[in-house]
């Protein structure tokens, strides 16, 4: 099945706070697909970073789509309010939810799109049973909880069974990857079968700019595309 373009969705995480809105403004204008907030809690992952009041703050500036992933202990306590910060997508956690079903349908009911995420020695196979009431699954190309660490190669394997997954199940699920992905790690993950890329050093933390940044990594996956449609039509000659 032919897969539209990667996506990508800049993370705040590596964004200067104190010029958040100017740096959403930018990636907007750069073609960002959607916003990636991340929220921590200091219990789930061992880091603190940002809560609501961030989302009503941008949602006042940019029209993007705003994707929480919440990396929290109990993501269903927070729903609400982050909903009506203008929140416009959620991603949880297999980790640690025994009751991953009712997290998803409440973010349906809240009228959201959901998606499940699953951290770098988790199955894919957890997903199978998931997968058809999801928007949106995601896998941890790092080890959740910081920015800037480097990109787990192990984890490319899963992002393909994931990919057949989706395949097989004929959904229209995306496939997001999230963690250490830059001009050499994004379009591994992009011919791997992701098709929407989470960023956040590699395009806040990028001297050159956040248009640049971005425009660099959209070079860089096309160019790995061509080489693996040459590469595959070497392999079929
Ligand atoms: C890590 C976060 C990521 C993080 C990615 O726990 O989920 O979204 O911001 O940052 P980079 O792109 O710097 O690895
Ligand atoms: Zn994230």
């Amino acid at each position: 099945m032919e897969r539209d373009a990667a996506r990508l969705a800049p993370s705040i995480l590596a964004a200067d706070f104190a010029r958040l809105g100017e740096q959403v403004a930018e990636a907007e204008q750069a073609g960002a697909d959607r916003i990636h907030i991340d929220v921590m809690d200091g219990h789930f992952v061992p880091n603190l970073s940002m809560g609501a009041p961030i989302v009503k703050s941008l949602r006042r500036i940019t029209q993007l789509p705003l994707e929480i992933h919440l990396m929290i202990s109990a993501p269903d306590f927070f729903l609400d309010e982050f909903v009506e910060a203008g929140s416009d997508s959620f991603l949880v956690h297999w980790e640690g939810n025994h009751n991953l079903d009712r997290t998803v349908r409440r973010i349906k009911e809240l009228g959201k799109r959901a998606g499940v995420v699953i951290n770098p020695a988790t199955p894919a196979a957890v997903l199978e049973e998931i997968l058809p009431e999801v928007d949106q699954v995601m896998i941890m190309t790092v080890n959740p909880g910081f920015g800037h660490q480097h990109f787990l190669r192990h984890t490319l394997s899963k992002v393909e069974r994931v990919r057949q997954m989706i395949e097989r199940s004929h959904t229209r699920c995306e496939l997001e990857v999230d963690g250490g992905l830059d001009e050499e790690t994004a379009p591994m993950a992009s011919a791997a079968g992701a098709n929407v890329l989470v960023a956040g050093s590699s395009i806040f933390g990028n001297s050159a700019g956040v248009v640049n940044a971005m425009n660099r990594l959209r070079v860089a996956i096309g160019r790995g595309k061509r080489a693996s449609i040459d590469s595959a039509f070497q392999i079929r000659r």
